[in-house]
């Protein structure tokens, strides 16, 4: 089986030997569950950096229900499996809840500019205070050369963007597509805990969120905004708790659109208490 690397001083020597000899370092950071989407980051570093590490730790900071951190799905042997699977060279640290944040479990305090006061960080009050807290420690410890994140947390990969300047941390942030099914839902650990009902449901996000590009051609950030709310009303397993088109850097609420700007649209539902998002460029 795979080598798993649990304390700081081993995984911070181990990748030290490797920068010695001037490779590069790539990490990837997950909570675990790992699935096809996660593989899909695995990959990226994989074809970018010499060394991969690969960090399992559920981050109890940056869960705002604590049955959510309850419940949340771990199984290291299946996910050292799913990562021997892809490549048996991958450095695996999973470090222990004390080891990261020794006996007092709280996050950091941030200024994002505002980048955490709107969608996921506004309904989710503290979530990227605690992303991003947990991400500065893992940095320190693993001090790697590139770190890759999903375009599915797209305001979280913008929060990294953010944490990496006004830290000032040596480390180049690369944002990589989403990884989807077949049928269009996004990965996500979270699918597991939908029903077949609502299973068959969820396609209809990805579908809504192509629409909505489509329409956001020719109308107004308005009119977009009332087709999607529109198309939710009604639909069965499935409840809109937000559809939003923002500035895809500032994440700031679009009102009118202007050429030279980039944007997104994102949106989160539930199918029964299991939380979807999903996201999509605009233009
Ligand atoms: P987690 O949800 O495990 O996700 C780890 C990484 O996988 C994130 O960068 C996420 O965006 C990416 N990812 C998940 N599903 C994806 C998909 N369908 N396509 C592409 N990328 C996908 O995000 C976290 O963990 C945590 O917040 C973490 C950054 C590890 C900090 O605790």
């Amino acid at each position: 089986g795979m080598h798993v690397y649990t304390n700081r001083p081993e995984i911070s020597s181990a990748v030290a030997k490797h920068k010695e000899k001037g490779l590069k370092i790539g990490f990837v950071p997950t909570m675990g569950a790992l699935h096809r989407g996660h593989g899909s980051l695995f990959n990226f570093a994989l074809e970018n950096c010499d060394v991969v590490v690969v960090s399992i730790f559920v981050n109890p900071t940056q869960f705002n229900n604590p049955a959510d951190l309850e419940t949340y799905p771990r199984d290291l042997q299946a996910d050292l499996e799913f990562l021997e699977h892809i490549n048996p060279n991958l450095l695996v640290f999973a470090p222990s809840t004390t080891t990261i944040y020794g006996s007092q479990i709280k996050a950091l305090d941030f200024n994002f500019d505002g980048l955490d006061q709107v969608m996921e960080g506004a309904f989710r009050p503290g979530h990227f205070e605690g992303v991003a807290t947990v991400l500065k420690y893992l940095f320190e410890i693993v001090n790697p050369d590139m770190a890759f994140f999903g375009e599915k947390d797209y305001q979280q990969l913008q929060i990294v963007n953010k944490l990496v300047e006004i830290e000032n941390l040596p480390v180049q942030i690369v944002g990589c597509p989403i990884s989807r099914h077949d049928d269009g839902l996004a990965e996500s650990s979270r699918n597991k805990r939908l029903t077949v009902k609502q299973r068959e449901a969820s396609p209809f996000i990805y579908k809504t969120l192509m629409q909505a590009k489509e329409h956001f051609n020719d109308q107004s950030v308005e009119d977009v905004v009332h087709f999607v709310e529109q198309e939710f009303k009604g639909k069965e397993h499935l409840e809109l708790e937000y559809f939003e088109i923002a500035n895809a850097t500032t994440l700031k609420h679009a009102t009118t659109k202007k050429a030279e700007d980039k944007y997104r649209a994102f949106i989160a539902v539930f199918a029964g208490d299991v939380r979807l998002i999903d996201n999509i460029a605009l233009n």
